[in-house]
């Protein structure tokens, strides 16, 4: 298909639920992302935040390979390998508990909710609290955990049991406590609300709230997992546990897989018949899964996300002192976010037209989320694309 055919298919038969962008691609590799015309670009946003470790990462590949070739879904009433395998390895990088499998980000926070929902059914609990400028995915209950007006426009009434407060203010959340609160959940890095990174105070005191009132934390790493931050789960940057973790995206190196996590006490909660997923945690996917987490690990990828994440942090900041259309920088890892005084969309389309790739959240956050194996010389070469477009 020649690309004008390709954007008019897209046209008359793809609901035009994405603003999209005119770029087709065919290849990647690494950081490395190659458009229908051969033109390469530098992907600073791989993904968006599933690009972990990069393009077509070998150990991704060699699972998908191997598994594909012998059998490609076992359904969920019966066994195989390599879940029990993935079950194994993120309770061992996580904390004792058990695994849901799923698809996606939004599938692994509407379970936690359904979790949250069934731990405070004994007591007649049921609420949920959540932050403003959240994001938790686009299903009703998760559209309603997210609480943010442009997303729910038009599909009211949404399901009822959610009340958002503000970021970082604890006293808020102290105000918003009742006798139905069941669950707390928030990203500890809200991602697509502006890169804000939750206090160290907040949160250890949150964890405190919800061990004296017996409510659920679920922490939504859909975003921060997998390293992103510089440890395998952001939660573990605060030294707290989370009583319920959420994870996608980087989690199967392009292929989609959800997972929600609940400690040991809570992982009978949900028992046979009250929740399923017919793709959850087939066997080909799960070995690009354990591809990531065995790359994560082996490339040791969490120092190298510390390391460069404060290589382009410094990078980022010197740009702001000589850019003062830049307000702020922050972030966490390689997970950083480049306050504007300005629209950032015109930003994003001129580096892309310099062949860089990132992307612009809540109107004027240029959000850098590169892979975790990026090098020195690719953040300089993005930092210098960068700051031609801030001209
Ligand atoms: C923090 C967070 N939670 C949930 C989601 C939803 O994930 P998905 O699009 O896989 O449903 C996202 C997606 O961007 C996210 O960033």
């Amino acid at each position: 298909m020649k690309a004008s055919e390709i954007f008019q298919v897209y046209k008359d038969n793809i609901m035009p639920t994405y603003n999209k962008v005119p770029l087709i691609f065919v290849k990647g590799k690494g950081s490395r992302l190659w458009d229908i015309k051969g033109k390469a670009y530098l992907d600073f946003f791989p993904g968006w935040g599933v690009g972990n470790l990069g393009h077509c990462h070998p150990k991704v590949m060699q699972g998908v390979r191997d598994q594909i070739s012998k059998l490609i879904f076992v359904p969920n009433n019966y066994y195989h390998p390599f879940q029990a395998k993935l079950a194994k390895e993120l309770i061992y990088w996580a904390f004792p508990g058990k695994v849901f499998f799923c698809n996606s980000g939004a599938e692994a926070n509407e379970g936690a909710i359904k979790l949250a929902r069934k731990f405070g059914a004994s007591t007649g609990r049921f609420e949920i609290i959540t932050f403003e400028n959240a994001f938790h995915g686009r299903t009703l209950a998760t559209l309603a955990a997210t609480g943010q007006k442009k997303y729910q426009a038009g599909f009211e009434p949404m399901p009822e049991g959610f009340k958002q407060v503000k970021f970082n203010d604890i006293e808020a959340v102290k105000a918003a406590v009742t006798d139905n609160t069941a669950g707390i959940m928030l990203e500890l890095v809200q991602g697509e609300g502006g890169v804000n990174v939750g206090a160290r105070d907040f949160v250890l005191t949150l964890r405190k709230l919800c061990d004296e009132k017996k409510i659920l934390l679920i922490v939504d790493e859909v975003q921060t997992g997998v390293g992103r931050t510089g440890k395998m789960f952001c939660y573990q940057n605060y030294g707290i546990t989370p009583d319920v973790m959420t994870l996608a995206k980087a989690l199967g190196g392009g292929l989609p897989i959800g997972a929600m996590i609940a400690r040991k006490e809570l992982g009978d909660i949900l028992t046979a018949g009250m929740h399923a997923s017919t793709f959850g945690g087939g066997p080909v996917i799960c070995k690009a899964a354990l591809g990531v987490l065995n790359a994560v690990q082996k490339e040791k990828l969490l120092a190298n996300c510390r390391n460069m994440g404060e290589y382009l942090l410094g990078k980022l900041n010197n740009l702001k002192n000589s850019h003062p259309v830049i307000k702020e920088v922050r972030g966490m890892g390689l997970m950083l976010g480049v306050e504007l005084d300005i629209e950032g969309k015109e930003i994003v389309r001129k580096c892309m037209d310099k062949g860089l790739l990132i992307n612009c959240t809540h109107d004027k956050v240029l959000r850098l989320m590169p892979a975790l194996n990026i090098t020195k010389k690719e953040i300089d070469k993005a930092v210098t694309i960068l700051g031609e477009a801030l001209g």
